[in-house]
């Protein structure tokens, strides 16, 4: 295939480098189609075997299964913050962060039937969620991945309706951001040998 103009190739660039990771965002709401086109988009990141080993869980707002979630969080954080003075805020504000989180979403990887496997399909499914959050960019969204607290209580995938055998690959708020966060990276150079 031939290379891309120009510009595309700069948009491209830019859209990556200036993706943030976005946990603060303001009230607007997303509507479900605007999901659905984000996972449209995450659906074609690379996979070996095309295992297509990735499963999203879209908990609504105000909806059940996100108070449900939301009260294993906090009841998982109660019981796993060793410092007592700390507990209950983290518990509620882990709670709190679920609940109100314009859009939810949960990205599972199948783990299908060797290690080999388990690992190459947690790799695409991680593939998918920048696809995922590089869509959420262009279209003005933010997206924070998180692997912690939402991701720890034991009966979350039960909670999920979860009935294949895989690994939780993260929880995604996801919404239009409230303020631009920055990051930063060693420069490429700064990371690669070449032999
Ligand atoms: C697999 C994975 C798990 C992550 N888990 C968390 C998390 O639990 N909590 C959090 O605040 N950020 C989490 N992040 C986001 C990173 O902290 C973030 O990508 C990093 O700080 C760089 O910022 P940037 O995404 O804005 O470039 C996770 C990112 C990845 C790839």
């Amino acid at each position: 295939m031939a290379g891309k103009d120009t510009a595309t190739i700069k948009v491209v660039d830019q859209l990556i480098k200036s993706r943030r990771t976005v946990r603060e965002f303001a009230p607007d709401p997303i509507d479900d189609s605007t999901l659905r086109q984000l996972i449209e988009a995450a659906v074609w990141a690379p996979n070996h075997r095309m295992t297509e080993p990735w499963r999203f869980y879209v908990l609504k707002k105000g909806g059940e299964g996100r108070r449900k979630v939301s009260d294993l969080v906090h009841a998982w954080t109660l019981e796993n913050t060793p410092n007592a003075n700390q507990r209950q805020a983290s518990a509620d504000s882990a709670r709190d962060e679920l609940l109100e989180s314009p859009g939810l979403v949960y990205a599972y990887a199948l783990t299908g039937n060797s290690d080999e496997i388990a690992e190459e399909n947690y790799a695409a499914v991680a593939c998918a969620v920048q696809n995922l959050m590089l869509a959420a960019h262009a279209r003005g969204l933010g997206v924070g991945w998180s692997t912690g607290k939402p991701c720890k209580p034991a009966d979350l995938a039960a909670a999920l309706g979860v009935n294949e055998p895989s690994r939780v690959a993260g929880c995604l708020y996801i919404g239009y951001p409230a303020k631009e966060p920055s990051s930063k990276r060693r420069v490429g150079s700064d990371v690669t040998s070449w032999l």
